[in-house]
This record gives structure tokens, sequence and C-alpha cells, in this order.
């Protein structure tokens, strides 16, 4: 196993990996993780364990068809000690995905939430403290609260921290652990808040997945409020290049913005939606608004492309998102089973 960037100020840029490494992933069973797991089998030599509790979000089939002898899978709770210590113990590295993800969920029963994204973060950080392992911690533009729709402002790294809703708390909670732990404990680690995740594998529950297979099954969309809420879309491929990027140099007790400059109002999505169906673009629900639903999100992320040198592949929303509607088409058997339990959800809450 090769030899991880060395610890505390060190040089401005940490030198790449050169060499294979063994790598905890925890979350890794789920939309956003496991495109990750992909990204480094795929782009580097390094050896990963899958750290997952298997929760309704996750799915094992995201793994499917990766070498065995590069990628295992490690069923159990981020926030066990026990669970977690002998993995991190054998890690040269930590990324850290795993959480309770879905804002909806958090408004009716947050405590999975504090347990998951704060108790679980400190258990991790407490194991790579005592192993000297390096740690990135993945978490959301949400942190910084929303942007007024007229505002013409983005986060940037220096936006204070203004959560909305107990999912969002509890991530910006886990990042300000984080800070602490680099600060009080010289734990080498680095954070990056992503803007909002689209592609494939993703929870029939979130926003675009949920609208796509309302139209593959022959309903409307269905839009919450007035529909003007405007999210900055990123693909996860594109994520996932950037928490590589993040990883392999980005420098200790930073954290560093990923966004695409996705901008879209939510009806703006479904109506491309809509369109890609050949359906007509009026064609929508309008339902009751989520409570304390934020207004807009937009990510400056100069930081990441200047310092770091990354690129979205995904410029084009239409383009990613053409692909991942081709992707739900071809991969109804993996969706059509939640799909009728999650509607039943929302139906029950007039969404
Ligand atoms: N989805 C987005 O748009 C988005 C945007 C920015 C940041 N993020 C962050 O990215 C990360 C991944 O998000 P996602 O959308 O892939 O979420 P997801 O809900 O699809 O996946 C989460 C994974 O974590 C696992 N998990 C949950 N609790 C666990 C526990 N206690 N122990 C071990 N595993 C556990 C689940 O089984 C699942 O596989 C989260 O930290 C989220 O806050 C998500």
């Amino acid at each position: 196993m090769g030899n991880l960037p060395g610890r505390g100020d060190g040089p401005a840029v940490n030198s790449a990996y050169d060499d294979p490494v063994q790598i905890l992933v925890t979350g890794g069973a789920g939309f956003i993780g496991s495109n990750f797991v992909h990204h480094l089998v795929a782009n580097t030599d390094a050896y990963v364990t899958v750290l997952d509790k298997l929760t309704y979000a996750s799915s094992e089939a995201s793994l499917r068809g990766l070498p065995e002898d590069r990628v295992r899978l490690v069923v159990g709770d981020i926030a066990d000690a026990a669970v977690v210590e002998p993995l991190v113990a054998e890690s040269d590295a930590v990324v850290h995905y795993a959480a309770e993800s879905h804002n909806d969920n958090s408004l009716s029963d947050p405590a999975p939430f504090v347990q998951t994204n704060i108790v679980g973060t400190f258990v991790l950080l407490e194991a790579v403290r005592r192993h000297d392992v390096r740690f990135h911690h993945v978490s959301t533009d949400e942190v910084y609260g929303d942007l007024d729709l007229d505002d013409l402002k983005r986060f940037t790294e220096d936006t204070p921290y203004q959560p909305s809703s107990p999912y969002s708390a509890s991530k910006a909670g886990s990042d300000h652990l984080v800070r602490a732990w680099v600060r009080s404990f010289g734990v080498r680690a680095t954070i990056s808040n992503c803007s909002n995740n689209y592609g494939p594998w993703q929870h029939v529950e979130k926003f675009i997945p949920r609208q796509i297979t309302e139209v593959i099954e022959g309903r409307r969309p269905r839009v919450y409020g007035d529909g003007l809420n405007v999210r900055d879309w990123i693909h996860t491929d594109d994520h996932s290049s950037a928490v590589w990027a993040i990883l392999s140099h980005g420098r200790i007790g930073e954290t560093y913005l990923i966004g695409a400059d996705g901008e879209k109002s939510n009806v703006d999505v479904v109506r491309a939606i809509l369109r890609h169906f050949g359906r007509p673009e009026d064609d929508i629900e309008w339902v009751t608004d989520r409570a304390g639903h934020d207004r807009r999100y937009a990510i400056e992320s100069g930081k990441l492309r200047s310092e770091l040198g990354w690129e979205p592949k995904y410029q084009d929303f239409d383009k990613g998102l053409a692909a991942t509607i081709a992707w739900y088409q071809e991969n109804a058997a993996w969706w059509s089973p939640m799909k009728h339990e999650t509607e039943a959800k929302y139906a029950a809450k007039g969404q």
C-alpha cells in the first residue's frame, strides 16, 4: 500500500497517490458513494472497502460487476465503534459518504439523522484520529441555508452556516466536528460541500428520479409549491471526480465547494423531463410545499477549479438529464419495487 500525503500544514498542495491505496468508503452502497467506488476502480489502483448499513436508501446492485479482488462490502453501522475501528486501522484513507440524506424524512423523524450524521461522523473521526488516517468528509451546500430568488450571490467557502432542516443541521454539525478534529487533534481531513446530484441509482424518493418515474408510469410529475425553487444540479460522475481530486491533491484542513453551474428551477427541470417524453410542458400536478423549503442554492466552485484543475464532464444539463432518463427507462426492475411505497408516503402528506 502506498503512503498518503503527510500530516498538518505541509506543502500547499499534497502530492498525488502514486501507488495502490486501501480506501474505506462509508455509505458506498448509496447513490453517490457507489458512483465514487466505480470511479476509484476505473481511474485508480486503489483497493476499496465499503462500509454500509444497507438502509432503505442503499442498493447492493449498484456495486454489482466490480472486481471482487479490489472491492469488498462490509455491512455495518458507522456509529458502531467496534465495526469501525479495525476497518479504519487497515485503511490509508476514509471517504465518508454514509448519511441519512432525505430532507423530507428528517422532518418526519429527525432521530436517525442526528445518530448517523453526527454521532456516526464522531465515531469515524475518533478512529481516524487514533490511527492517523486521511479523512475526506462529503457534505452538502444545504448547510449554508438558502438564497433569495432575486439574489445574484452564490455560496462560497466563506458563506456562514445557516441550515434550515434537521437534515442540513445534522450535516452542518458533522462539518463542524471535522473542522474541530483538524484544529484540535491534527486530523488530516478535508471537507467538500456539493450541490444537488442527479444520475443513475438515485432513490425514487428524490426529486429528479421521482419525476422521471412518475412520467414513465404515465402520471403527471409533481411539483412542490410554486415550483420556482432553484437547485444547482451536478451529475454524480462529476461529484466523484471532484472528491477524488480533493482526496488526492486537496490541502489538509480545507473546504472545497463542488458545483457545475447547473442552476435550474424545479419547474424548469420538470418541463425538460416532459419535453424529453414529448408531453405538454404544463402537464404538472402541483402539490403542497415542503415545510421550510429552501428557495435557492447556488455554488461558486472557483477554488476547486483553480486550485485543483477540476472541471465537470457534464457541462450541459440536458445531456446529463437525457442519460439519466435513459437509465431509469432501462432499469425499471430496480426502481419499481420501491416506487409504490415511496408514493404512498408522499400521498399521506398530500405531496
Ligand atoms: N444527494 C445529493 O444531492 C447530495 C448532495 C451533496 C452532498 N450529499 C451527501 O453525499 C452523501 C451521500 O448521499 P446520497 O445521496 O448518496 O445518499 P443515499 O441516501 O443514497 O446513501 C447513503 C448511504 O449511506 C448508508 N448509511 C446510512 N446510514 C448509515 C450508517 N449509520 N452506517 C453505515 N451506512 C449508512 C445507506 O445505507 C446508503 O447506502 C451524504 O453524506 C449526503 O449528505 C448528497
